[in-house]
């Protein structure tokens, strides 16, 4: 497992993460303004409402936190809000801000009405979090200057911004850095209308022969996830160009799917190897995440930031408060008969 979280070096189809590669298709495939970023119908109504105030009353908007699973367009979405705002925008995340040090360069570098991403926000170290909430509050911030007895604090002024924050998990971020966001955007997993969607804008974007039914398909299985449509999309397109005449339609799309391990409800390896755990070694639970993350052999973090958001809404996976438990939706699925039953 790599210790940067928003990196997978593994091949998975299905991981919801950039894999390094993807990064210059992913450019090319990202929305570029809001009439272009489909869905999240309530995140982007909000969020046009917070920003048109702001450029009424001519003043940098309020901060906002983007909060949901990987892959869903928390990233794109900054990137318009800036373009919005016809501002610039300074990219950052969490890990990279270890020492208050880097956070102060990064903001006594700011031009007034810029926009700073820091993804992975949840990630921060704690000096520089703290240091934060100044920046965000009051614009300001407060060097320290020596070591020991005789050190020191200088404040300085920053130019006023508009801070974006990216998290997976809203619920690890200290009660103070969240209420200095004034506006939250919680992302949802689209609709397989949605995917639909955004799987035909991205063939006609890279030249793929997609027919209605291949699109379908392929929006079906993706997980809720853009990123992951996006790549089931060229995988598919692989597949058509060697082994059929390069069109993409439903035949192709399930043959082509079949081959990369993707099943119709779009669950990948890591999520039935959890709740295959789940059910043949736990009973079906309840069992700790801790505990099930180990009999898969995977990071805690993974399973609960990667895996689980979309296993609960898939409906095979509850979270009580003594654990995990599968439901009979995630029994039938594997095959078995549900204990209830
Ligand atoms: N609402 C959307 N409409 C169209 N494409 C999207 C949308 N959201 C995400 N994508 C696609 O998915 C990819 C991953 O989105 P990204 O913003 O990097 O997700 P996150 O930062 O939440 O992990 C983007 O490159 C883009 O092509
Ligand atoms: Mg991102």
């Amino acid at each position: 497992m790599s210790t940067d979280f928003d990196f997978d070096d593994s091949d998975e189809p299905l991981s919801p993460l950039v894999v390094p590669t993807e990064r210059d298709v992913e450019g090319t495939l990202r929305p570029k303004d809001l009439t272009e970023f489909v869905g999240q119908l309530k995140v982007r109504e909000q969020l046009e409402l917070v920003l048109h105030g702001a450029m009424r009353r001519g003043s940098p908007p309020d901060h906002v936190l983007l909060s949901g699973p990987p892959g869903l367009g928390k990233t794109s979405l900054a990137m318009i809000i800036a373009a919005e705002l016809g501002a610039s925008l300074r990219i950052t995340s969490g890990p990279a801000l270890e020492r208050a040090g880097d956070l102060a360069a990064m903001l006594s570098n700011l031009v007034e009405g810029d926009v700073l991403f820091i993804d992975e926000i949840h990630r921060i170290a704690r000096p520089a979090e703290e240091m934060l909430y100044l920046a965000m509050e009051d614009f300001r911030v407060d060097v320290v200057v020596g070591k020991g007895p005789g050190a020191t604090s200088i404040p300085l002024d920053i130019a006023p911004f508009t801070l974006v924050g990216a998290t997976t998990r809203s619920g690890s971020l200290t009660g103070p850095l969240r209420d200095r966001f004034g506006f939250t955007g919680h992302m949802e997993f689209y609709t397989a209308d949605e995917l639909d969607h955004i799987v035909r804008r991205s063939a006609k974007i890279l030249g793929v022969d997609l027919r209605e039914d291949g699109a379908l398909e392929i929006a079906g299985r993706s997980r809720g996830t853009p990123r992951i449509a996006n790549r089931l999309l060229r995988r598919v397109r692989d597949f058509a160009e060697v082994r059929a005449d390069g069109v993409v339609d439903l035949q192709v799309a399930r043959d082509a799917l079949a081959v990369y391990d993707v099943d119709e409800l779009g669950l990948d390896r890591l999520d039935r190897a959890v709740l295959g755990a789940l059910v043949r070694s736990f009973g079906g639970g309840p069992v700790g995440v801790a505990t099930l993350a180990v009999a898969v052999g995977e990071e805690v973090t993974t399973v609960e930031e990667v895996c689980e958001p979309y296993l609960v809404r898939a409906g095979m996976l509850a979270r009580t408060p003594r654990g995990r438990v599968a439901t009979d939706a995630a029994w039938l699925h594997l095959g078995l008969r549900p204990p209830s039953a």
